[in-house]
């Protein structure tokens, strides 16, 4: 925040795969706003069902009452997961809060009290509140945070298996830890498990992986699906807790026995930030977006192979439209008063290209309206900014 100039990154509108600033300079987002946008900013259908739906109802509570947007959006985000039930929260981290919750009280309910352990890979990342925090695993985001976290496993490492609530995985690609592709076999020990599975899709859902979600293409029949992120195509803050019929069904009794989940948000499945939902999902049906996407892998795996041999680069990691370019910093100025992820994102960004660097390791997430010419155009300037 030392560093930071707001009057230099003052973005006063979006459109399309754009971002206008203040002196209404440009700027392609090439990180769709931290993996968020899927069809560009202030799409149309999902602008006019915001507005639509913000005339009707702006918000009532799912606190004992329901809307016909939560409703139509559970159903819809049913049939997409197949996992039955939808908790609403807004973040992606509260999604992964109530995961975590809806897992240790599910065992309290099938008599296996002791089931409290979470598993969860090397190199995770799950959101930034307390549990989430806790079953991560990178040090500049929990380090400090020791005495409000609780203690987890690492999937590799020896566990006791009866203790376990819950594994809890990113599918494919570990995007905060750099867009690190996880080698595939690491998943296979939870196609047989007692515990519950928890496949955080909060960066992967909706496309980014070239299918509607990642976990298809690793063969994984979660209990319970974290969404969020584009879940509205990147409008507004919304996120979703999926889960089976088998744990729904635990939460279920008398009211003397307090069988329901005591965990709810004020703001959980506003009607506004649903209908933006279902215009996304709506959009991403019928714009062929997946297909696109393909499409567009194969050009972003083309144009990103160039950047591999750049001396300046130590590795290129790319699966569907999230990639990470990570640069050796031993090539870079050391005197330099910003680091080398900083000093080339800052001179993409005078280009017109809008990304931010996760350490060392620039971040290229284009949106998938995006096309052949965005592409090539950012993996160009950051050649010539490498150079
Ligand atoms: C895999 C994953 N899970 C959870 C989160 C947390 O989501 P949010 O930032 O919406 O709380 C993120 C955010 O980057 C993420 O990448």
């Amino acid at each position: 925040m030392a560093q930071f100039d707001a009057s230099a990154r003052m973005f006063v509108r979006g459109e399309g795969n754009y971002l206008f600033d203040t002196h209404g300079k440009q700027f392609f987002d090439a990180i769709s706003s931290v993996w968020t946008i899927l069809h560009g900013h202030c799409h149309p259908e999902i602008t006019a069902a915001i507005a639509e739906q913000a005339q009707t109802l702006d918000h009532s509570t799912l606190l004992g009452a329901t809307h016909p947007s939560a409703e139509e959006l559970a159903d819809r985000l049913s049939d997409l997961t197949h996992l039955d039930r939808a908790f609403f929260a807004s973040d992606g981290a509260s999604a992964v809060e109530a995961a975590l919750k809806i897992a240790l009280q599910y065992w309290q309910s099938n008599a296996k009290p002791e089931r409290t352990r979470f598993v969860h890979l090397v190199d995770a990342y799950h959101g930034d509140t307390a549990g989430a925090m806790s079953v991560s695993d990178i040090p500049a985001f929990k380090s400090r945070f020791g005495a409000i976290t609780f203690e987890t496993q690492i999937l590799d490492d020896a566990f006791e298996d009866g203790n376990v609530a819950a594994f809890i995985v990113e599918p494919i690609v570990q995007a905060a830890a750099g867009m690190r592709i996880v080698p595939r076999a690491r998943y296979e020990s939870l196609k047989d498990r007692s515990a519950l599975l928890i496949v955080d899709e909060i960066a992967t859902g909706f496309g980014r992986t070239g299918t509607l979600f990642a976990f298809e293409q690793l063969d994984l029949q979660p209990d319970i699906v974290c969404l969020g992120k584009s879940l509205t195509g990147g409008a507004l803050p919304l996120s979703a807790t999926m889960v089976s019929e088998r744990i729904y069904d635990a939460f279920l009794g008398a009211p003397d026995e307090s069988k329901q989940l005591f965990h709810g948000h004020s703001y959980a499945g506003n009607p506004i930030a649903c209908a933006a939902a279902l215009a996304n999902l709506e959009v991403l049906e019928r714009s062929r977006s997946l297909e696109r996407t393909t499409e567009l892998t194969a050009i972003l795996q083309r144009e990103v192979a160039e950047l591999k041999s750049l001396p300046k680069v130590r590795d290129v990691r790319a699966t569907g439209l999230m990639c990470g370019i990570e640069l050796d910093p031993q090539r870079f100025d050391s005197n330099h008063s910003l680091t080398p992820g900083w000093s080339v994102t800052n001179a993409l960004f005078e280009r017109g290209h809008f990304t931010r660097p996760i350490g060392n390791v620039i971040q290229f997430v284009p949106p998938l309206t995006s096309n052949e010419g965005e592409i090539a155009d950012f993996c160009r300037s950051l050649a010539e900014v490498l150079g």
